[in-house]
């Protein structure tokens, strides 16, 4: 009766700590932790076990980088041989990386079930390799948890049968309870200059705005202006170094005094950040939940997104890459305009121990 809990990349490792730790005061669950490889680098991976309390993966494939296909058709092989070798009863994984889709469909090949958290989001474009992740991973699944309404709505528009389907809450809003007082504790806004709410955080690293040159450019040129009025600080994620490396950037990042580029950093250092900031512009989908808890104004550098409760509950407004617009909404964030806003239901930090007892009743239905 082992259940395998899939980690792969940085934003799977927050939702899974969670759930691991409360399946402990489940006998039945019997986790193996398998580490795809998918994220390799100390910053994206090994940073995330120590400071998160993720126990050493009893199984590491090694996958690493490569196309969609590629990448894809590796995770598959490998996860295969695991499932042939350790035969579990259930398989977890959680978001919408390749190694979630990979693993969920080597998984029900073989009849091996595929319990999804994060579950029924949609972003209604299929443009974004994690919209294909998110629709193909739902539609093999055998328990689908969900973070909010919306996500319940889209699976039984898609015909979901309502008893597969799990409304517990969000697990990252789990993480970021279970480490928030310790992340104050960071002095990471002393390392950068950094005071109390004056300054920006911004993220990117979607194909669609960093991978040509022309969008990263749109998006940088906007950002330029807004570190005219108020430090920014910029932890690189290494598909967007790739781009940043152009001679045009350096000399345009040169320039612009107060854009702070950066390393990626820690889950402890990065949540302290974004709990002072006064202005968070990203294109990352854990973020934006983050910054709805936290109450901290968020712009979405995106067209879209699949976390609309953010927009309707929270402190997240979608912006687009228009640099004006950009611009606009960052000013009146500024000028004390920025958007207020509440939690959305069941983000309340017990996400996980309702998945925990959902897997295990589910294990001993099984068993008997
Ligand atoms: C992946 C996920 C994305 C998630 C993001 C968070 C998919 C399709 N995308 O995107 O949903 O939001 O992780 O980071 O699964 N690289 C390194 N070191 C690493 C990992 C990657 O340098 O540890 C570089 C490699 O050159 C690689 C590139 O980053 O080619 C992109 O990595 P990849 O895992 O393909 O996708 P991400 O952009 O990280």
């Amino acid at each position: 009766m082992k259940t395998v809990f899939v980690g792969a990349a940085r934003p799977n490792f927050m939702k899974i700590a969670p759930i691991l730790a409360e399946v402990k005061a489940f006998p039945v669950v019997r986790p193996l932790l398998v580490h795809t490889g998918q994220h390799y680098d100390r910053e994206l991976s090994d940073v995330f076990f120590e400071e998160l309390g993720i126990p050493t993966p009893d199984l590491h494939m090694g996958v690493g980088s490569g196309s969609h296909a590629v990448q894809t058709a590796r995770v598959m092989t490998e996860f295969e041989k695991v499932l042939l070798e350790e035969r579990p009863a259930l398989v977890v994984v959680v978001g919408d990386v390749n190694s979630t889709l990979a693993c969920s469909l080597a998984s029900v090949k073989l009849h091996v079930p595929v319990a999804h958290v994060e579950a029924g989001l949609r972003s209604f474009d299929r443009s974004m390799p994690e919209e294909i992740n998110r629709m193909v991973t739902d539609s093999l699944s055998s328990l689908l948890f969900t973070t909010c309404e919306d996500a319940n709505r889209n699976l039984s528009n898609e015909g979901v049968a309502p008893d597969r389907v799990h409304f517990v809450g969000n697990v990252m809003i789990d993480s970021l309870k279970n480490h928030i007082e310790i992340a104050r504790q960071s002095e990471v806004l002393s390392r950068f200059s950094l005071a109390e709410q004056r300054y920006a955080v911004l993220t990117l690293h979607r194909p669609s705005n960093v991978d040509s040159e022309e969008s990263l450019s749109r998006i940088v040129d906007a950002v330029c202006e807004v570190a005219k009025e108020l430090p920014v600080v910029f932890p690189v994620h290494p598909r967007t170094r790739k781009g940043l490396t152009a001679g045009k950037f350096k000399k345009q990042l040169g320039q612009a005094r107060d854009f702070l580029l950066t390393e990626p950093l820690g889950y402890l250092d990065f949540l302290r950040l974004l709990v002072s900031a006064r202005l968070v512009l990203t294109d990352s989908g854990g973020i934006q939940e983050e910054t709805t808890v936290l109450g901290v104004p968020c712009l979405t550098l995106r067209e879209n997104t699949e976390r609309p409760v953010t927009v309707s509950h929270g402190t997240n407004t979608v912006v687009g890459t228009d640099p004006a617009r950009i611009i606009r909404e960052a000013r009146e964030v500024l000028a004390g305009r920025g958007k207020k806003g509440g939690v959305p239901p069941l983000w309340d930090g017990k996400a996980s121990s309702r998945i925990a007892a959902v897997l295990a009743a589910w294990l001993e239905k099984k068993r008997n």
